[in-house]
């Protein structure tokens, strides 16, 4: 197809499109998320074919668990429902009709018409990189205005509630909650298990903490708990509640309790200042982390070190609410515009991607000797989901990774941490690089044992690919000054296991495991050259010189074992002609400009990958007609031609739009009917992997490795707190943005003028 032609399709894909009797700008995903913020508040609108927001009910990332949450509108006294799908026996309301939905990287904002008012509904879940504090509050907004639709004045009261379902999963059990109703000038609904049960999961609902929803008390605002249909029957007939609280603490699912506010905006004619609420589930501690000598610490939420009370934290982020929103809008701007470079299709599911990895992600710390929380080591905690439960899984991180080094660097830097710790402290027995740090999330509690799943290769390769890039991108010396000795141990592994790797798994251990995988020889090789250069930054110039010569005479035999002996592809294993997969692993040769792969080998791959798209992607290998979307857009970041990128980006664009699915974005799915695949893989963090070329394109000038080792004295640069210092960061990346008040006039000029082309 000629560019031209593909610029076309790709524009009006990315504009909107009509998903039932709404548009959908820029596409109508396989579900939509509403509060996503943590592996326990993530909490999604199933999508398939479409549905609007008062079809069905909310869901869990499960997408097994109802997360009762409700909305109704009264409109000149005529009642509507807007979300959620509840039945309230002995009330009259019709359905809102939903006329749009339309997101970005944090926000999924929906216009229901009932009657004569437009209500937009915008469900805002903040990703704030460079404040911690922010990153790390379990919190999520959601706000409510009303305008007339057809000129004239109408009296509009709004309701909301949310049900015991946020704190448990009804699925596999209906346990007892209670709850408290605070009213000052924020009133607050805080529900929870009456039998809590710590780091404990079910149905991977955490059995836990506290479910909280808030508004500020502004005038017209009136709340109540009670029985679901007694409490909506209140709303639908009277447009107010009677501040009233049921204290008869029960079972979920015993007369369902309701958790209610309702908001008046008098008469509307243009649109209202919105009414804003927030959704939340917290927890203390949070992680339970394994020490020297199997010791146990609990760890709490970074949020704690600026809140001593969730109802300051919640105060605190229901008054930032217009900051907060200017602040997430420029964040939206500043993604689109750098991933719209690109190209539009590319920006959207990169839009698509950011809340679901930051909700996977938990930024935590320990306690001091004396009581107080420990800032010096800021810990972050991943649960891979759905796909298994492990904590840290270093092949989830991996995969992630770009959107961790184009938002923060810092916040890869403690996601890494755990693992290096952990295995610094001589715990773990095996030579190479564990797969995870424990099998259970919330319990980052090692493998003392050595029995993790394994994949030797893969797991040392990922962690001295990351621990170089981090590097290259703060010019923090850190990592490198206090884990070579364990690098180099994993480096010894690969330069035995490497170039000929044996039958093992690498992440992709759903395919099977296979000896003489090349694109495990591929991530083998660039982890030899990445401890050269980690050799060269700290000053060892002879290890640089075996290492890099060990690493330049693998790539020379490599290229015989591994390319076809038509020479027209990579194999996906040695010596098997006909086999070939996603070489995705070149990648990290290009983001470390490590160059140890011949451009020969990059210009192969394009030709070999031209035209071999399926309806909705290129395979991972031949083994299956399935693929990934996270390894595709790595594998698109590889290419040498725009026209093949774009290929590979629109078909995944394509899956990732196409009504078939109804799980929140899942990165395993066929390449042939655009289904999810293996019935797991969805939710996952690795959608972080989108960003594989936006990485790419802001990575800092690291042509010469050895322009960083300047600042090897200067100990760490990258604040502990997130905001890499700018005065010391001489050639690695700016910080993308530090906070609303530091983006200039003119790139929110730039930023206007995107959208107005748009
Ligand atoms: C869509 O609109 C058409 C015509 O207005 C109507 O007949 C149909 O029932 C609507 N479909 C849905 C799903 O609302
Ligand atoms: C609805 O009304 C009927 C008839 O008055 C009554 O029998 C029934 O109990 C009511 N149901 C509820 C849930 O109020
Ligand atoms: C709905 O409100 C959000 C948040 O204020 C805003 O960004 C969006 O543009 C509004 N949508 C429409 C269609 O007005
Ligand atoms: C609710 O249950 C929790 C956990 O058992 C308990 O700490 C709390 O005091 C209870 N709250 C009320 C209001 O009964
Ligand atoms: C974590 O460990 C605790 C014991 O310390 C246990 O009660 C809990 O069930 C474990 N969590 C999971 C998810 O297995
Ligand atoms: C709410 O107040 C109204 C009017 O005072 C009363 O009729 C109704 O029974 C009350 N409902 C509840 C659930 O307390
Ligand atoms: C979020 O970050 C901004 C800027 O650092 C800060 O002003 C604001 O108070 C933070 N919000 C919360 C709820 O802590
Ligand atoms: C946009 O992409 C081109 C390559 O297609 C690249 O050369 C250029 O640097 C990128 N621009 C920005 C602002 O990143
Ligand atoms: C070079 O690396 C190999 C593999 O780790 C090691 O056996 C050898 O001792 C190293 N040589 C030097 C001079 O460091
Ligand atoms: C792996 O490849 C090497 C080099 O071609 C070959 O000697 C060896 O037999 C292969 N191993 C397997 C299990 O195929
Ligand atoms: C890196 O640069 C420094 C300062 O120019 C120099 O002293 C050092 O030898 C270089 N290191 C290597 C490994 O090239
Ligand atoms: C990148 O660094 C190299 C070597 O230090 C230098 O020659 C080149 O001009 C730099 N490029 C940019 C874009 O800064």
């Amino acid at each position: 197809m000629p560019l031209l032609a593909y610029a076309v399709v790709s524009v009006t894909l990315a504009l909107s499109v009509r998903a039932g009797n709404w548009t959908a700008t820029p596409f109508s995903p396989a579900s939509v998320p509403l509060a996503v913020r943590s592996p326990y508040l993530s909490v999604w609108l199933p999508q398939g074919a479409g549905n609007a927001l008062n079809d069905v009910w909310p869901e869990f990332w499960t997408g097994q668990d109802v997360s009762g949450w409700s909305g109704f509108a009264k409109v000149d006294g005529t009642a509507y429902v807007w979300m959620g799908a509840p039945g309230v026996p002995n009330t009259t309301f019709t359905k809102a009709t939903q006329k749009s939905l339309q997101w970005t990287s944090t926000q999924s904002s929906f216009v229901m018409t009932a009657g004569p008012v437009d209500l937009n509904i915008t469900f805002f879940s903040p990703v704030e990189p460079s404040d911690l504090v922010n990153q790390s509050l379990p919190l999520s907004y959601y706000s409510i205005s009303a305008a007339s639709n057809d000129q004239n004045s109408h009296k509009v009261q709004v309701y909301v509630d949310i049900s015991g379902e946020w704190v448990t999963g009804t699925r596999l059990s209906a346990p007892t909650i209670n709850w408290t109703t605070t009213a000052g000038d924020v009133i607050t609904h805080q529900v929870q298990l009456t039998n809590q049960v710590e780091y404990s999961e079910l149905g991977d609902h955490i059995q836990q903490g506290a479910a909280y929803h808030s508004t500020l008390s502004v005038p017209g605002t009136t709340y109540q708990t009670g029985q679901d249909i007694v409490v909506r029957a209140e709303f639908i007939n009277n447009g107010v509640l009677n501040n009233t609280q049921d204290t008869q603490f029960r079972a979920v699912n015993d007369n369902w309790p309701v958790f209610a506010f309702a908001h008046d905006f008098g008469t509307v004619t243009a649109a209202t200042t919105p009414v804003v609420y927030s959704v939340g589930h917290a927890r203390d501690p949070a992680i339970q982390y394994v020490t020297v000598n199997n010791g146990r610490m609990a760890l709490s939420s970074y949020f704690w070190t600026r809140y001593s009370t969730m109802a300051d934290a919640i105060a605190a982020f229901l008054k930032d609410y217009n900051n907060a929103v200017a602040r997430a809008d420029a964040f939206d701007a500043q993604i689109n515009n750098d991933a719209r470079n690109i190209s539009s299709d590319y920006a959207s599911l990169v839009a698509l991607s950011i809340r679901q990895t930051f909700g996977a992600i938990e930024i935590t710390v320990g306690k001091k000797m004396d009581g107080t929380l420990d800032t010096s080591n800021i810990l972050t905690f991943t649960k891979q989901i759905s796909s298994d439960n492990t904590v840290n899984t270093v092949d989830v991180i991996y995969p992630s990774w770009p959107l961790f080094l184009y938002t923060n660097p810092a916040i890869g830097r403690s996601l890494l941490l755990p693992s290096l710790q952990y295995q610094n402290s001589g715990q773990y027995p095996n030579r190479w690089c564990a797969h995870d740090m424990g099998s259970s999330y919330p319990n980052a509690t090692g493998h003392n044992d050595g029995l993790d799943i394994q994949m030797p290769v893969e797991e040392s390769g990922n962690m001295l690919i990351m621990a170089l890039s981090y590097t290259q991108w703060t010019n923090d010396m850190s990592l490198l000054s206090t884990y070579s000795g364990l690098l180099d141990q994993w480096t010894q592994f690969l330069v035995q296991d490497s170039l000929i790797p044996a039958n093992q798994v690498s992440t992709d251990n759903f395919a099977g495991s296979l000896a003489n995988q090349t694109n495990l020889a591929i991530k083998g090789i660039v982890g030899i050259q990445a401890m050269a250069e980690i050799a060269r930054l700290t000053n060892d110039k002879s290890k640089y010189t075996n290492y890099s010569t060990l690493a330049a005479s693998y790539v020379q035999q490599w290229q015989n074992y591994a390319i076809s002996s038509s020479g027209s592809h990579l194999t996906l294993s040695y010596g098997d002609d006909a086999s070939w997969g996603l070489t995705y692993n070149l990648y990290a040769d290009k983001l470390l400009a490590t160059n140890v792969f011949p451009s020969s080998v990059y210009d192969l791959q394009t030709s070999w990958y031209n035209g071999k798209a399926n309806t909705y992607g290129v395979i991972l290998d031949t083994r299956h007609t399935y693929t990934k979307s996270d390894w595709s857009m790595w594998t698109a970041a590889t290419v040498t031609s725009n026209d093949v990128r774009d290929q590979i980006v629109s078909a995944v664009v394509k899956y990732a739009s196409d009504g078939q699915n109804s799980n929140p974005l899942s990165d395993l799915y066929d390449t042939d009917s655009g289904k999810q695949a293996m019935g797991g893989n969805f939710a996952r963090p690795v959608v972080g992997g989108h960003l594989a070329l936006l990485a790419l394109q802001a990575a800092p000038n690291i042509t010469d490795p050895n322009v960083s080792s300047s600042s090897t004295s200067t100990g760490s640069t990258a604040s502990p707190t997130g905001s890499p210092s700018t005065s010391s960061n001489k050639s690695g990346a700016p910080p993308r943005w530090s906070n609303a008040g530091s983006v200039t006039v003119l790139s929110l000029l730039g930023i206007l003028c995107v959208f107005l082309v748009a």
